[in-house]
């Protein structure tokens, strides 16, 4: 079956910029994937070729099994871009009134309707553009990119100007949108509600993955802390299972024992590994 999204060795150069250096990465069906990475790292280059706005200097993007850009794999795409707007004197209903005739939609009032209230806009629908904030906008961006119940969905930073409680609104949507066997690939720099989400994240550096995997995958054990009457010692490598043999034998060696640990890496570490001291 095909990928619902894969790239394949995608490289792009913009002048004397190399932007992707060979990038292979896959959203399967009903998966979830998070890109992630510091600013200038080629998330939206990637997702830009991935939707058929920017052309690949060598390499493949497929939709679906479609080739990116093509008039078939638009078909299956919603795609939120990173630096949307909309017209300020639309108002949210319009705004969607005008991608539904862009994409052909048949879904009328009632998809409109449907939508807004998913990104909890429902008593905006006769807002102006202008007079929503910022995190407003971007679930209307999002409600947009919803349009037509697109099988596989691209956000590029959905969450950046949201508030904590507009973040969940869209963590809720998008697990939401999972269960419902949609495909996501969601560019992000903020970290929290990706490991939250995603089945899978891969980190971007400069143009290449640096590391790729789970968010479980990518939060490592880093050993168990404990705290005896003899002080704190940390077994490097043990993980969750060998916390109660380590209680076990130190009681067993006549050592009291006031605490036991274990130690985690977060994604947050992890991705700060990878990434350096890069500041997004
Ligand atoms: N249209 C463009 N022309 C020239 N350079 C570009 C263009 N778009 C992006 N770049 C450069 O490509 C690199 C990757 O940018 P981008 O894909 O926007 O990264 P990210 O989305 O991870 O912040 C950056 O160095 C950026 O300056
Ligand atoms: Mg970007």
């Amino acid at each position: 079956m095909a990928h619902a999204l894969a790239v394949h060795a995608l490289e792009k150069r913009y002048g004397s910029v190399e932007a992707l250096k060979g990038v292979d990465l896959a959203v399967e069906e009903g998966e979830l994937v998070g890109l992630l990475g510091p600013n200038g790292a080629g998330k939206s280059t990637l997702v830009k070729i991935a939707v058929g706005l920017v052309r690949a200097t060598r390499g493949r993007a497929e939709v679906v099994g479609a080739r990116a850009g093509s008039r078939a794999a638009r078909a299956e795409l919603g795609y939120l871009a990173e630096l949307f707007r909309f017209p300020g004197w639309y108002t949210a209903d319009e705004v969607l009134a005008l991608h539904q005739r862009l994409t052909h939609s048949t879904g009328g009032a009632a998809e409109r309707k449907r939508l807004l209230e998913r990104v909890a806009l429902a008593d905006a629908s006769d807002r102006r553009v202008d007079g929503m904030s910022k995190g407003m906008q971007q679930r209307l961006g999002i409600a947009q990119a919803l349009i037509g119940s697109p099988r596989v969905l691209v956000l590029d930073e959905p969450t950046s100007a949201l508030d904590p409680a507009g973040r969940r609104v869209v963590r809720v949507l998008l697990e939401e949108l999972r269960s419902h066997g949609a495909s996501v690939l969601l560019n992000s720099h903020l970290l929290s509600e990706i490991e939250l989400v995603c089945d899978r994240v891969a980190i971007l550096r400069a143009g290449e993955v640096v590391a790729a995997g789970s968010p479980a995958e990518l939060s490592r054990p880093r050993g168990v802390e404990l705290e005896t009457d003899e002080g704190v010692r940390t077994v490097e490598g043990a993980t969750r299972e060998d916390a109660a043999r380590l209680v076990a034998e130190a009681v067993a060696a006549g050592r009291r024992v006031y605490g036991v640990r274990v130690l985690t890496s977060t994604l947050e570490d992890t991705y700060l590994e990878a990434v350096g001291d890069e500041v997004s």
